[in-house]
């Protein structure tokens, strides 16, 4: 089709597709972005594709907009099994040594699937864990998949498929993990579906890595035929938070398209017969070698979170923690900070050295639990409550901290104490409400959603929000809609993306 709306209306929507959306739309593209925008338009509450555009062009794309925009524009193409040779690798090579080590470490194996479509892949996944785990024990994984398409996720989260989604699939898949229903259809078995956590994420404009997300720590990342759509810069961008969302050691897996050597400086390409995949390794090589990786032997547990702007590369924020560790004056005893929460006042009165010192203890303790040293973190954080306990930022720190170590009433009760110290600490209203519906507390954590949205009334929609590492308030507000809207649904496992 070829393009008929003015060009400098194309090219300047297709700027914002790529701001926005990391879409990639040259001129030669035109003609597909305006058969998408004709598609989208009705949605967008307009019949006129020209109106249309100058709508979207009018204001930054709302979160809405790019729910519907991603309907008609991203591709949904995928299969189970796709690219069958990765999925061997994967079941002969990597995930029997990535899970000793997880089992060594006593710590779940951390697996997410960006830009998961329709559920194939993540399902693929938790298919292959459930083989290989048949032989070797318990199940002790975590598979995140997310997308930015609102229906490939509720599609993926019903769990049922046509026979399209099986071309190419080994037989064994849909016999042993599929139940035949009598539309045609074939539904995957419940034991399959509970293992894959579903979850609204644009890879473009969302903050990753997070604890917020759960995007951390991870030990794998499938982000397979979703970057040939992305402009270079933000291949080249997704590729840095992917290398900071990865543990040491940890695999990133692209289809046999996406493999550059320029795009991906900061892993090292690792042959193996049939797939190459990207190691986060202390020295990457630009070129690619033939696969003698060793998984490390003390694999850090499941990180708390990272709290750090995405853009931010590993090395400069390393260095940035070395010079906080070289600038920590003070030899502090930790003091415990478990016990009932007394009244205090509020008002704190610390001086700015007070506060300098506090944010370095603070930085130190991040540093850890982006590395998944989740004890070492809590001994920092408590480091900087010792030097002033009446800090919010550092309880919600120590809060998060313990969540991730699965200590849901130290959390608790360190939430209480940021809330007490400011009421108007928005991420922790919304972290007691996903504590409170972790443990089934539905009212409750409806409440104090309720709380965190009254409080983000005050907010301007891109206001960042303190501690949230990169959040904004107009995404927190849609974040909190989607869970609630979910809370009153009660819907299988599709979470808005934080949901946890
Ligand atoms: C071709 S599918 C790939 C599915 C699967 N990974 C596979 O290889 O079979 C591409 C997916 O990327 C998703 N996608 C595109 N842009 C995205 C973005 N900015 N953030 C997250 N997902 C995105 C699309 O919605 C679509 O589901």
């Amino acid at each position: 089709m070829q393009a008929t709306l003015p060009h400098p209306l194309l090219s300047q929507l297709s700027e914002r597709l790529t701001l926005q959306m990391g879409l990639h739309y040259p001129p030669t593209r035109w003609g597909d972005l305006e058969r998408g925008i004709t598609a989208a338009a009705p949605a967008l509450g307009t019949a006129n594709k020209e109106t249309c555009v100058r709508q979207l062009l009018s204001a930054p794309l709302t979160h809405r907009q790019i729910g519907i925009l991603a309907c008609h524009l991203t591709v949904g193409e995928t299969y189970f099994f796709r690219e069958k040779r990765c999925f061997e690798v994967l079941e002969e090579r990597l995930f029997p040594e990535l899970m000793r080590a997880c089992t060594r470490a006593n710590r779940p194996l951390r697996i997410w699937s960006a830009g998961c479509c329709t559920g194939e892949e993540p399902y693929s996944i938790a298919m292959l864990l459930d083989r290989l785990i048949r032989h070797s024990g318990e199940w002790n994984a975590t598979i995140l998949a997310t997308d930015i398409n609102p229906i490939f996720l509720q599609k993926a989260a019903e769990g049922l498929y046509s026979e399209w989604s099986f071309r190419n699939t080994p037989l064994w898949v849909k016999e042993r993990y599929f139940q035949r229903r009598r539309n045609g259809k074939f539904e995957i078995l419940p034991h399959i579906r509970k293992r894959v956590t579903f979850s609204s994420l644009n890879l473009a404009e969302d903050a990753y890595p997070s604890g917020i997300n759960d995007t951390n720590a991870m030990d794998v990342i499938f982000c397979r035929n979703v970057l040939m759509y992305f402009s270079p810069e933000w291949i080249k961008k997704t590729g840095q938070n992917f290398h900071r969302s990865l543990v040491s050691g940890g695999w990133l897996v692209v289809s046999p398209a996406e493999i550059s050597n320029s795009l991906f400086p900061q892993f090292k390409a690792t042959a193996f017969p049939g797939a190459v995949l990207y190691h986060k390794t202390e020295n990457p090589k630009s070129q690619i070698s033939t696969a003698e990786y060793s998984v490390p032997v003390s694999h850090p547990p499941p990180n708390a979170l990272c709290m750090s702007a995405p853009a931010l590369p590993q090395a400069s924020e390393d260095e940035e923690v070395d010079r906080s560790l070289q600038n920590t004056r003070t030899e502090i005893s930790p003091e415990a900070t478990n016990g009932p929460v007394q009244p205090v006042k509020v008002h704190c009165v610390a001086s700015a050295a007070n506060l300098e010192e506090i944010d370095a203890l603070c930085r130190i303790s991040r540093f850890h639990a982006n590395r998944g040293e989740l004890v070492e973190a809590v001994k920092w954080c408590e480091k900087a409550i010792a030097a002033n306990k009446l800090n919010p930022a550092a309880h919600f720190l120590l809060a998060t901290v313990h969540e991730e170590l699965g200590q849901s009433e130290i959390a608790t009760q360190s939430l209480i104490r940021t809330l007490y110290l400011d009421p108007g600490f928005v991420l922790a209203h919304f972290a007691l409400g996903n504590l409170c519906l972790s443990q089934g507390r539905r009212a409750e954590a409806s409440r104090h959603f309720d709380n965190a949205l009254a409080l983000l009334r005050a907010y301007p929609y891109d206001k960042l929000l303190p501690e949230s590492g990169g959040l904004t308030a107009g995404r927190l507000v849609q974040i909190i809609a989607s869970v609630q809207s979910n809370l009153s649904h009660r819907p299988r496992e599709y979470k808005e993306k934080n949901s946890r």
